[in-house]
């Protein structure tokens, strides 16, 4: 029997390429299974976003290599196995295929290679593709949430960033293509659907039908869909239509991440992104002045080269005025083919560390007055996990933040309940369940039980 593992590293993009990859393995004769030492075939799909990523995947390669020699093959995919390609040969012979994410509707071939024993398959293509990877073999192994990508690549070319060259040219689907796929995922019974893109708001409809937010509604029209998120949206590309999407269509959450990079102009022309201080508070004073309750969080680098103590002063100034709901916040890592290495004026370990460290907390302030704001209000909340040790189920609300609860019977994953909120912290809400669970359809359970078997087939 044909049997494979899958490792999976970095954004929901990644995550969801896995599904399909997986959808494709399955299609193909192969089983899944849970643990490396049963499969024939480990794949490992990686990332290479920040933090020496290509050396922790060499790593983890070696501690694979003591399985080789039973007649199991290893397979590098994602980001790192487009960024240094076959190199990784040369560094982990003992690895058959390397393949990045704009090949992958190449795979059922490659796999046919590899199971005729070749031992260097590539599939390395370079920012000339327009390909997308659509395909009907999606193992949705999510439980409760449908993922759709509409638009892959990026364009940008921040100076610190290396999607660009890992991921290639930004190329999208037809909104004809993405909304068959999310009736597909209506119909398997998800009522949640994420839309992801690198910079998903730069979408172009190829046949020039839908504007990006014209598309929100449309997949926020689709019959049983309840919810609807979509990232990772770029200011740049950041339309007012996208705010008034949401007012007027009940299924769209109201969260918008939009990754600011730092609060300081200079720093984000040193960044190449394009946009200024100001620019970014405009589209921020947008999405505070919609009818809707709309939560904004975002991304933020410290350290990056030049920066100051004024410009990082700018940057806790800015979490002020804006108040997110959460903030992801990195230490700016040098990457491999990106500008900013070439930069000068680098910027201390130490002060990194230190800048991060402020920058955490003054975000925890924010967010302890955020929280406290739901206290006694009721939420409706879409259960993600089942109970905890201390009987508790987890969920999110519409503006995805995280709500621990009780509840007289236990709901199904992807039930929705209304919760009255008791408790508040910085980074999640504790409350109990005042109304009946609605739960997810029979269609979903079918599709939940299909997918834990997906994963524990041996
Ligand atoms: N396309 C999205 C984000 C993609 S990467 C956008 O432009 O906002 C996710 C996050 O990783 C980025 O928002 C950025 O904050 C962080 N990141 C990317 N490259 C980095 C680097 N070299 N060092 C530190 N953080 C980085
Ligand atoms: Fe990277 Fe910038 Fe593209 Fe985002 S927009 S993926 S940060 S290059
Ligand atoms: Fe990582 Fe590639 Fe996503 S570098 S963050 S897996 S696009």
């Amino acid at each position: 029997m044909k049997t494979f593992y899958i490792e999976t590293f970095g954004c929901q993009m990644n995550a969801h390429d896995s599904e399909k990859v997986v959808g494709t393995l399955v299609q193909e004769g192969y089983n899944q299974v849970n643990d490396e030492a049963e499969a024939g075939l480990i794949l490992y799909n990686t990332c290479s976003i920040r933090d020496k990523a290509e050396q922790k995947v060499f790593h983890r390669l070696n501690e694979y290599k003591k399985l080789q020699g039973e007649g199991k093959r290893f397979a590098v995919i994602g980001c790192v196995a487009q960024q240094e390609g076959t190199k990784i040969f040369e560094k982990a012979p003992y690895v058959s295929l390397v393949a990045g994410s704009s090949s992958y509707r190449n795979l059922p071939e490659m796999l046919e290679r590899l199971e005729a024993g070749e031992t260097r398959i590539t599939g390395l293509d370079d920012r000339q593709t327009d390909q997308t990877f659509d395909t009907e073999f999606t193992a949705r192994t999510n439980p409760h949430r449908g993922y759709i990508t509409i638009i892959e690549g990026c364009d940008k070319f921040c100076s610190y960033c290396v999607v660009p060259y890992t991921r290639g040219k930004e190329r999208s689907r037809t909104s004809a293509s993405v909304l068959a796929e999310a009736q597909r995922i209506a119909q398997l019974g998800f009522t949640e659907i994420q839309v992801l893109g690198q910079n998903v708001n730069s979408y172009r409809d190829p046949s020039g039908r839908r504007t990006f937010a014209e598309l929100l509604v449309a997949i926020g029209e689709v019959n049983g869909i309840e919810r609807v998120r979509f990232t990772t949206s770029h200011p740049r590309d950041f339309t007012k239509d996208i705010v008034d999407a949401i007012d007027a269509t009940p299924a769209l959450c109201d969260h918008v991440h939009l990754p600011v990079q730092s609060g300081s102009t200079d720093v984000l022309r040193a960044m190449q992104r394009e946009y200024t201080r100001d620019w970014y508070l405009e589209r921020i004073q947008w999405t505070k002045d919609a009818k809707r309750d709309i939560s904004l969080t975002s991304d933020i680098i410290v350290g990056f080269p030049g920066e100051t103590g004024r410009d990082f002063e700018d940057t806790i100034t800015l979490l002020e005025i804006v108040g997110y709901d959460a903030i992801y916040g990195f230490k700016y890592s040098p990457r491999p083919n990106t500008p900013a290495i070439h930069m000068v004026d680098s910027i201390a370990e130490e002060v990194k560390i230190q800048r991060l460290a402020i920058l955490n907390a003054r975000q925890r302030d924010i967010q302890r007055v955020n929280y406290g704001r739901h206290l006694e209000q009721t939420l409706t909340v879409m259960v993600e996990h089942a109970a905890n040790s201390r009987g508790q189920i987890t969920g999110r609300s519409t503006q995805n933040k995280t709500v621990n609860f009780t509840c007289d019977t236990t709901p199904a994953i992807g039930s929705y309940v209304d919760v009255r909120i008791t408790q508040v912290f910085p980074n999640s809400l504790v409350g109990e369940a005042i109304s009946v669970p609605i739960a997810p359809s029979a269609a979903l359970l079918a599709q939940q039980a299909l997918n834990a078997r997906v994963t524990v087939l041996g």
